[in-house]
């Protein structure tokens, strides 16, 4: 078990050990005694998750990375201030669910869901600087540190939205729990989760049919004693949030000393990542997650060297404990074959095996002639697809799927069962930053990995 000395003390980390290494994306603020101001205030503030909720969700990673389990980590590429409403969270909560349902039922496996929710808001820039009419701002880096407005005045880093940004992942997290715990995830409420835009959709008719299959089970259940009141399985659900661990004055503020344990945990959310830019093995981003001992991801694009790998997992993860780390590998549908094999390989050979997801939406953007950010529903199916071979070439569990979605009826990515054209995407281009899935996307991709899961495990058993 734990042990009562905090993390890594013995070997040099405390929670502001981060801020004597080299450090990418982060913004400068001008007012740096406002900053430490805020950062004073945050200090003080209740914590939003709690170390045993953390490691709860590290046990079911463990599942995963072991193939006893499926991961589902989705959500907004980045949260809005603008966008806190009921119907925004719900929405995306309930697609979640019935994503799944596609998959349990399908995949025959529980999901660990993981919502990119409550805290996604701070957004890594491949640019410092955007050019709109020959005028350059400072780019826009997520509601938590500028507003996307294009003049000067929205683009100063302002250290006062990070206290908004608590309170909207509190009042989201809130929500989340209600949901999950209150009898909205109940699995007798399977067809209710359905959204009225996708209601006529070829894809409504199929989950249509699987709920009528979960109700028929349901009732068999309920005859053998299994009812909802007796079996919280069936009543309520578990669902953890997740975030880009990248504006580190943010995440020390709520970095905590879990008093059962003595260990530190960041308790903004359940599960942080450390993003592709900023995954450098001397770099602040790493030293920081190196400390807290929530289960962790990290980003795993294609100029990953296999050396480097192994030596970022030696430092996040020295003991090797299962759940701990979570590789989120985003190639892009055309690299993924080329890239993805030597990587799991190394890592099996090096004796690990943390949770592999794939993030089938960083690798596949794509710009129209119209100059419009998206991504080819195709090609986030194509690296999906990939992504399994590739694990079941090497030996090694595909362990779940990380995408950039939402409940909203956008039009933000091209493709899928509607056929969504580049013409489309001026109709709903809602998104801050990346394009996402809207619902009915979200739910195809579900169908399309419970097949997968299905099939691949049909074929394990044959040989
Ligand atoms: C993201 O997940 O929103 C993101 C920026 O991803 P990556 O770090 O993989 O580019
Ligand atoms: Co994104």
């Amino acid at each position: 078990m734990d042990t009562i000395t905090p993390a890594g003390l013995s070997n040099g980390w405390t929670p502001t050990s981060w801020r004597n290494c080299p450090i990418r994306q982060v913004p400068s603020y001008p007012d740096p005694a406002k900053l430490a101001a805020m950062e004073a205030r945050l200090t003080r503030f209740p914590p939003l998750v709690f170390a045993g909720e953390a490691r709860n969700l590290k046990a079911q990673l463990a599942r995963a990375a072991a193939g006893e389990a499926f991961v589902l980590q989705g959500g907004d590429c980045a949260e809005s201030f603008g966008d806190f409403t009921a119907n925004v969270i719900r929405d995306t909560f309930r697609v979640l669910l019935q994503m799944a349902v596609v998959l349990t039922y399908g995949g025959a496996l529980p999901v660990v869901k993981l919502g990119r929710m409550a805290g996604q808001f701070a957004k890594p820039r491949s640019s410092d600087n955007e050019t709109q009419g020959g005028v350059t701002l400072p780019s826009y880096r997520g509601d938590i540190i500028n507003a996307p407005d294009f003049s000067a005045e929205a683009r100063i880093p302002d250290p006062n939205r990070m206290e908004f940004a608590y309170f909207q992942s509190a009042g989201t997290l809130n929500l989340l729990r209600a949901f999950a715990s209150g009898g909205y995830a109940d699995l007798h409420e399977v067809h209710r989760w359905n959204l009225d835009f996708v209601k006529n959709s070829p894809l409504a008719a199929r989950y249509q049919d699987l709920s009528t299959r979960i109700d028929e089970t349901l009732r068999f259940m309920a005859a053998c004693g299994l009812t909802s009141s007796a079996t919280p399985q069936i009543r309520e659900t578990d669902f953890y949030t997740s975030h880009e661990a990248l504006l580190l004055p943010y995440e020390q503020t709520l970095t905590r000393v879990d008093s059962t344990t003595g260990d530190y945990y960041a308790c903004s959310a359940h599960f942080l990542w450390i993003g592709d830019r900023t995954r450098q093995l001397d770099g602040a981003h790493v030293e920081f997650m190196r400390g807290v001992r929530n289960p962790i991801g990290m980003k795993v694009g294609p100029s990953m060297q296999v050396d480097d790998l192994l030596r970022i997992m030696d430092v996040l993860d020295p003991q090797n404990e299962p759940g701990r780390l979570t590789l989120i590998a985003r190639m892009g549908a055309g690299a993924v074959a080329e890239k993805l094999p030597a990587l799991l390989r190394a890592v099996k050979r090096a004796g690990r095996q943390p949770v592999w997801l794939c993030d089938a939406m960083h690798g596949n953007g794509i710009t129209t002639a119209a100059r419009v950010k998206t991504r080819r529903f195709d090609d986030i199916v194509a690296e999906l697809r990939g992504f399994f071979d590739a694990h079941e070439a090497e030996g090694t569990i595909a362990g779940g799927a990380h995408l950039e979605m939402t409940g909203q009826n956008v039009t933000e990515c091209v493709g899928g069962a509607r056929g969504l054209s580049e013409d489309d995407l001026g109709a709903r281009y809602e998104t801050f930053c990346d394009p996402r899935l809207n619902a009915e996307q979200s739910l195809e991709v579900a169908f399309y990995l419970a097949e997968e899961l299905k099939s691949r495990r049909a074929r394990r058993a044959v040989a």
